[in-house]
């Protein structure tokens, strides 16, 4: 057989500012791939890429060396990398056989040589689920919830949460465990789609953020509880002016200021008077206490329909760099997936 196209995401130029379509990434077509022929070394695995996941935090790592806010700068010239799903076609290592679908950290590339396999993981099969979904509710952004929530909500039935960018990736879980575990839910999110998906997912309360004043909001609807803070800035310190006493912050992102200066927080003496905890949580760390639970908990909820998700999906690594800005910017509804394959 011939060898084959090979179109990757290639990292060009630090980012300033919203990532630039373009420059900032470009798509490359110059590599091709001889898919049957292709030496493999001992341990190695030759995949083709089947869902890649787009994250908010990938923005941190497209800035200078120094100025990163969410691990090491990407490597200019080489592929982005981040969280997919992958099937074997060729392996050379007795853990993974061809036909597998295994998830880790790859390059945004139709296909690629696996050298280093310590961390993916083989996925189970699907039960009708989409193998997009494994980068999605079931990957990295459905963790992030439910680690986080275990870890640093503290939830009783009856609190009431703040949850911002609620209708994303991580907040719609967010919001759909809040509401499981009796919680009385205040979610906001950019646009009226998003809000509608916020009250099909039974949240209490929904604003849209861009033009309704946050701290006006939880002043109506609050105190609160907890707050979820996805965003940061505005929606932090109004948070903050409007947790009750032994409130929790869990902090997960803070969107609002990947692209430009973060706003300033002025509610601080609050977290004294009110004995306020402040808790940052890193999916990343928190695997092995709570990866198995997920794994048996969340798939056939999924599967049911008792979990709800919705996907921004595009089919071509040609979209991916628009997809990335879109991202930062709002414009996707849902969590933003690569989908180049559906087998
Ligand atoms: N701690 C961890 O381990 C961890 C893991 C995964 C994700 N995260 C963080 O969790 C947050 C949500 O991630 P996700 O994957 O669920 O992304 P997402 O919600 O699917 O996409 C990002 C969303 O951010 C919102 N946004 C953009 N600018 C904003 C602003 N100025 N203020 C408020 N919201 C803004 C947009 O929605 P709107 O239309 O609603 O503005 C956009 O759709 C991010 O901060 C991310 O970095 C943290």
């Amino acid at each position: 057989m011939a060898p084959v196209r090979n179109t990757r995401v290639l990292f060009n130029e630090y980012a300033e500012g919203y990532p630039i379509p373009g420059k900032t990434l470009v798509v490359d077509k110059s590599e091709t791939i001889d898919l049957e022929g292709a030496p493999l070394k001992n341990g190695q695995v030759l995949v083709k890429t089947i869902a890649i996941s787009v994250d908010p935090y990938q923005r941190g790592r497209m800035s200078e060396p120094g100025k990163t806010t969410s691990g090491d700068a990407y490597e200019l010239g080489k592929p982005l990398v981040n969280y997919v799903v992958v099937k074997v076609i060729r392996s050379e290592n007795p853990d993974f056989a061809p036909g597998q679908h295994v998830y880790g950290m790859g390059d945004f590339s139709e296909y690629q040589i696996l050298t280093d396999l310590s961390t993916w993981k083989v996925l189970p099969e699907t039960r009708g689920t989409p193998w997009s979904a494994y980068v999605g509710v079931l990957g990295m952004p459905g963790q992030t919830a439910f680690y986080g929530w275990k870890e640093a909500a503290h939830a009783k039935k009856g609190e009431t949460i703040y949850i911002s960018t609620a209708a994303g990736a991580v907040g719609s879980m967010v919001v759909q465990i809040a509401k499981a575990d009796g919680l009385k839910v205040i979610a906001s999110a950019g646009t009226e789609s998003k809000l509608q998906f916020l009250r099909e997912l039974g949240a209490d309360v929904v604003f849209n953020y861009k033009t309704t004043n946050v701290e006006d909001v939880l002043k109506e609807h609050g105190p609160i509880d907890i707050y979820w803070d996805n965003a940061g800035g505005k929606s932090l310190d109004a948070a903050l002016a409007n947790l009750n006493t032994f409130g929790r912050v869990v902090k997960i992102g803070s969107i609002s200021s990947y692209n430009s200066k973060p706003e300033p927080i002025y509610n601080t003496e609050t977290i004294l008077w009110k004995r306020i905890i402040i808790r940052g949580v890193l999916v990343f760390d928190h695997h092995e206490q709570y990866l198995d639970e997920f794994y048996a908990t969340f798939p056939p909820k999924v599967a049911k329909g008792e979990i709800k998700y919705v996907e921004h999906v595009v089919r071509s690594l040609d979209e991916t760099p628009q997809l990335v800005l879109d991202q930062q910017k709002g414009n996707n509804t849902g969590k933003a997936v690569i989908v180049l394959a559906d087998e």
